[in-house]
């Protein structure tokens, strides 16, 4: 099983949890070039529908950046899985958010932390890389030691190069607009960690080794 396939796998369960019960309209805001949750959605009995630019071909799916697409103004739920803090601007996208929902309608967000990703996370992960597929972990690793700069001094340079918004303003943003009704931390990396459990990695948080970088956001639209 791929990263990704791992990720979305363990991800969906939690993430399903927070959605109304189907027969409901869902948009995925970024679901990637796999369809992220659109499948499993679809397999549940829900109207689904992927918004990204590199969304795959098909009828569920919209190859466009969501504040860009055309929307239904009445959705019972948006997800947006690792996404918003790519955007360009998270405002102008959570108000197309909140105008594509009907009032009392779910948004599910699960984000990553990167402020927290700090030296002691970093090498935690590196020391665990499974080195038969090459991921996002590897690649920073590998930047950072090329870079020779302290982690410190690397990691928010890396933020700004690729323009990464950080879950504290997107948080806020958030919550100018909805409803909050969870904010949880969980792990974040164990899917790239071939020989790494979620559980393993939620020891290490326990035990202080490294920061809980994942972020489960739920609201409602008022
Ligand atoms: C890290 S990937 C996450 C993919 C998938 N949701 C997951 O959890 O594995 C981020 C995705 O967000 C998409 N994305 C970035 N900006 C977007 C926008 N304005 N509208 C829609 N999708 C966007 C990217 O194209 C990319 O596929």
């Amino acid at each position: 099983m791929s990263s990704k396939e791992r990720w979305l796998e363990t991800t969906w369960p939690r993430v399903r949890a927070w959605l109304p019960a189907p027969p409901a309209v869902v948009v995925e805001l970024g679901c990637g070039s796999r369809g992220g949750f659109v499948p499993a959605l679809e397999a549940d009995g829900y109207d689904a529908l992927g918004v990204d630019p590199q969304a795959p071909d098909g009828a569920s799916y919209r190859r466009i950046q969501f504040e860009r697409s055309e929307l239904p103004d009445d959705a019972d739920a948006i997800v947006a899985s690792l996404s918003l803090h790519h955007v360009a601007d998270p405002a102008a996208v959570l108000d197309r958010i909140a105008g594509a929902l009907r009032p009392g309608g779910s948004l599910v967000v699960v984000e990553w932390d990167w402020e927290r990703f700090d030296e002691a996370s970093a090498r935690w992960c590196f020391e665990r890389l499974d080195h038969e597929e090459e991921g996002w972990l590897h690649r920073t690793r590998d930047r950072w030691l090329a870079s020779g700069l302290p982690w410190g001094t690397y990691l928010p340079g890396m933020a700004a190069e690729h323009g990464l918004h950080s879950a504290r303003t997107l948080i806020d943003r958030l919550d100018e607009r909805f409803e909050r009704r969870r904010l949880e931390r969980g792990a974040y990396f164990f899917a790239e960690l071939a020989q790494t459990s979620e559980a393993d990695e939620l020891e290490a948080i326990a035990a202080g080794q490294i920061n809980a970088l994942r972020i489960d956001y739920g609201a409602i639209k008022p």
